[in-house]
């Protein structure tokens, strides 16, 4: 036992049968969420992050492996732990011809939610002001906020967000980022979230796992994943010859790498590349830490980059 709120071990699912037969969508996937903060499941397109999340949901049934929610065996004990979980997977399944209050009311009403959290989720989303118009009448980014109210009714202690900026514009994936991180910080709520969008994982998440062909290939601290180059990390260093700095710390057996103006060193701390390029006679404007982004750190661990 351990105090994680999703525990996933050994997870495998293959669609399709003899020769439609696929390789497998999620293949021995081992994967711990534990409580609080916002944790990102990222990978390309096709890497198995919605499968993943759609069976913690009992949507789609693996082939082999176990996962556990709230510590309860799903898909089993599922309806134990259902009134915990909130999720937008699969796009909003929202009722276009009843205003967007209407379609929280009913959802209340089967779930037995009081009705004034439907002002409270309203309001958190930004949508009050629209609450009496018919959905059909929403933006697509309206409708993303819509559903996500819709999610977050029931106080979910799970909340699983299946690439909630998907179809946004930059305005609308910058709100859903906000609201998003504002759920994380006020409520008693652990968001997983699914991208394949660096950029957006590294702007909410805390925690991430990197997914690649249905295999976990990365998972940890997102400071961590950001810092673990495979040489170590990078120290980058701003100065005016950037190629005889170069020569001087390849010399000593760094690794270097060209960036708008300058250079960024493997191998090495920053007093040394410092007292190096002093030594050298380079003018040397500035040592820095240089943190990968996760864009570098998802390249290497997915064995896409050079
Ligand atoms: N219902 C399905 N039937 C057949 N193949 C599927 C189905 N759902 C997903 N797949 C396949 O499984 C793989 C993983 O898909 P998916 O989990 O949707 O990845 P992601 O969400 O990371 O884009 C893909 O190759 C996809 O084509
Ligand atoms: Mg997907």
């Amino acid at each position: 036992m351990t105090d994680a709120l999703v525990e996933i071990r050994d997870l495998t699912k293959t669609f399709g049968r003899g020769a439609r037969r696929a390789g497998p969508a999620v293949d021995g996937l081992s994967l711990d969420v534990s409580p609080g903060g916002i944790f990102g499941l990222l990978g390309p397109n096709g890497s198995g992050k919605t499968t993943t999340l759609r069976m913690l949901f009992g949507l789609v049934r693996p082939d082999a492996g176990s996962i556990r929610v709230l510590g309860r065996p799903v898909p089993q004990h599922l309806w134990e732990v259902a009134p915990q979980m909130g999720a937008l997977i699969d796009g909003p399944r929202l009722l276009p011809n009843m205003t967007g209050r209407r379609n929280l009311e009913l959802l209340a009403a089967i779930r037995s939610i009081a009705p004034n959290r439907i002002d409270e989720v309203l309001e958190l989303v930004a949508l009050a002001h629209r609450a009496g118009d018919q959905v059909r009448t929403y933006s697509h980014g309206m409708r993303q906020r819509l559903a996500l109210a819709a999610a977050i009714l029931g106080r979910p202690r799970l909340l699983v967000l299946d690439e909630p900026s998907n179809g946004l514009d930059p305005a609308g994936m910058s709100q859903m980022r906000a609201f998003i991180t504002q759920l994380a910080q006020q409520g008693d709520v652990t968001v997983v979230l699914s991208s394949h969008l660096l950029s957006e994982v590294e702007q909410v998440c805390d925690r991430v796992a990197i997914l690649n062909q249905g295999r976990l290939v990365s998972s940890g601290p997102l400071k961590e994943i950001l810092s673990s180059a495979a040489s170590g990390p990078w120290v980058r260093v701003r100065c005016e010859d950037p190629v005889r700095a170069a020569a001087i710390l390849t010399a000593f057996g760094c690794t270097v790498e060209g960036v708008a103006g300058g250079i960024r060193v493997a191998g090495s701390d920053q007093r040394e590349v410092l007292s190096r390029l002093l030594d050298g006679g380079l003018t040397v404007q500035g040592v820095s830490e240089d943190q990968r982004t996760l864009e570098e750190a998802f390249l290497t661990a997915t064995g896409e980059s050079t």
